[in-house]
């Protein structure tokens, strides 16, 4: 194949991939977007096989046939819930790929460089290797964490910092000493010690994350797994691996910093580690004035057919009643009741990204009447009830009244600026932040004790009889 058609190949999964990332920015848009997505990554693999690869065919075709068959199996056979984990272990290879390739690629000699372009694909050699290596190890780190093998607490080794800093200059020194001795045909020894350095990084830097910043964590691997591609890319001399590497990583780094933002953490914070023991730190003590009041599954339901807007707020709750369906068939019934029916989408709802918005199109509501929480928020004065199902912090007002609150600050849903307020919960359990929720003692807030997809059940039942 000519480099002409290589090169007009890559461009064209260049924009594929670029089309991709657009879809998947919207909901309406995802599933198109995943499409393109898939079609880019097939023009790449044929490309390459066809184009670059001259030999060894056999096992090329022989690996791609068993990871083939692992991935197939893999994502099968996961639940939504166990999705983060198979996201980290993911993110490992491509760690380990990198480190891989990049020993491969300095062993094997294919192509001499000289002066000034030797050290360039020297650094270019030894930073894929140390990206890899520390990619690879986190990201081992953090499936262990976060499929419960390893405990949820951080590891906290005194002067923590220092040790990675000392790290940090371990590895730029060995990077010099590299570069030095692959001029006289050495190298090996410090790349060696590098790696070690680097895995040992990825684990401490891993470790010392607490379980509640987890998802935060997994996003900043996959951003790192994606400048490790791109490291491969320049090691490779392969346009498309940089440009696919740089949107990942760049990706990457923006949802992690989008996840900070909404669940009130500091980035730099969450990356130094300590955060997030998932010890349900309560914070001060705060005084809730008011007092709870219990509604049954017939008031709401009367309450839900005379209304004109209805604001339906799931949380982690609805994922763990598993009421979706509920949720979408009430919705369904009140829209042939000329009820207005929207759902308010909060970004950190439930335990990943994304996760309210796919177990709703899993229960096919439709997307138009699904607002992100910016959308929606001002709109609140105008609703008559709004069903809060299973969430807790994300409706928390104390976020905006208790200034020393652990989720002072955080962005939060804002039912109470309705007309009534009904919370779906089975007791008056704190939510992940462990923190009070005045919203459940306010004047125009009832709450419907039960299982959510129980209540649901009652409430539907109530509205279709
Ligand atoms: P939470 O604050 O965790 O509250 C969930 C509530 O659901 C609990 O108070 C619980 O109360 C109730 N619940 C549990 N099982 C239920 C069931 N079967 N039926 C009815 N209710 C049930 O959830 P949220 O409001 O969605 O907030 C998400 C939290 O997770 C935020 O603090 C966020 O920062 C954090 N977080 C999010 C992510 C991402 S990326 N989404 C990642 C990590 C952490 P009862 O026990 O009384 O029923």
């Amino acid at each position: 194949m000519s480099q002409g058609l290589i090169n007009m190949a890559y461009i064209g999964a260049t924009i594929l991939f670029i089309l991709a990332l657009g879809g998947l920015s919207k909901q309406e848009t995802a599933r198109r977007g995943n499409i393109l997505g898939m079609i880019g990554m097939g023009i790449a693999l044929v490309v390459t096989v066809v184009g670059l690869v001259t030999r060894n065919y056999e096992l090329l075709f022989g690996a791609m046939i068993i990871g083939g068959i692992i991935g197939f199996v893999a994502a099968k056979k996961v639940e939504m819930t166990q999705m983060p984990e198979l996201v980290a272990i993911l993110h490992s290879l491509v760690g380990l790929a990198a480190m891989l390739v990049g020993y491969a690629n300095f062993l094997s000699h294919a192509v001499e460089y000289v002066g000034v372009e030797k050290t360039i694909h020297d650094i270019e050699t030894y930073l894929g290797i140390l990206i890899g290596s520390l990619t690879f190890s986190g990201s081992v780190v953090a499936y262990l964490k976060l499929s419960g093998k390893w405990g949820g607490k951080p590891l906290l080794l005194p002067a923590r910092h220092w040790l990675n800093l000392i790290l940090l200059i371990l590895a730029i020194y060995f990077g010099y000493a590299f570069v030095i001795e692959t001029a006289s045909g050495n190298g090996i020894q410090p790349l060696i010690f590098m790696t070690v350095i680097a895995l040992l990084f990825g684990i401490h830097m891993v470790a010392a994350i607490g379980g509640a910043d987890m998802p935060v964590v997994v996003s900043m691997l996959n951003s790192y797994s994606g400048w490790a591609a791109a490291a491969l890319g320049f090691m490779l001399a392969n346009d498309l691996l940089i440009v696919i590497g740089a949107l990942v990583g760049s990706s990457g780094a923006i949802l992690s910093y989008i996840m900070c933002r909404a669940m009130n953490r500091n980035f730099i914070s969450v990356i130094a580690g300590g955060f997030g023991t998932g010890t349900s730190s309560t914070g001060p003590a705060i005084e809730v004035e008011g007092e709870v009041i219990a509604t049954s599954a017939e008031e709401l339901a009367s309450q839900l057919t005379s209304a004109k807007e209805v604001m339906i707020i799931p949380g982690y709750g609805m994922a763990v009643a598993q009421a979706q369906h509920m949720v979408s068939d009430i919705a369904k019934i009140l829209r042939k009741k000329n009820v207005n029916v929207r759902f308010g989408i909060h970004p950190v709802a439930g335990r990943m990204p994304g996760h309210m918005n796919v177990l709703l199109a899993e229960a096919k509501v439709p997307y138009d009447i699904v607002f992100e929480m910016d959308e929606i928020n001002e709109d609140f004065p105008k609703v008559d009830v709004s069903i809060v199902i299973g969430a807790n912090d994300i409706v928390n007002p104390a976020a905006q009244e208790v200034p020393d609150s652990p989720i002072a600050g955080m962005p939060v849903l804002e039912p109470w600026n309705g007309k009534r307020t009904i919370v779906l919960k089975r007791g008056m359990a704190t939510g992940y932040a462990g923190v009070e929720n005045p919203l459940f003692y306010k004047e125009n807030t009832r709450m419907l004790f039960g299982d959510a997809r129980d209540s649901l059940e009652a409430v539907f039942r109530a509205i279709d009889s």
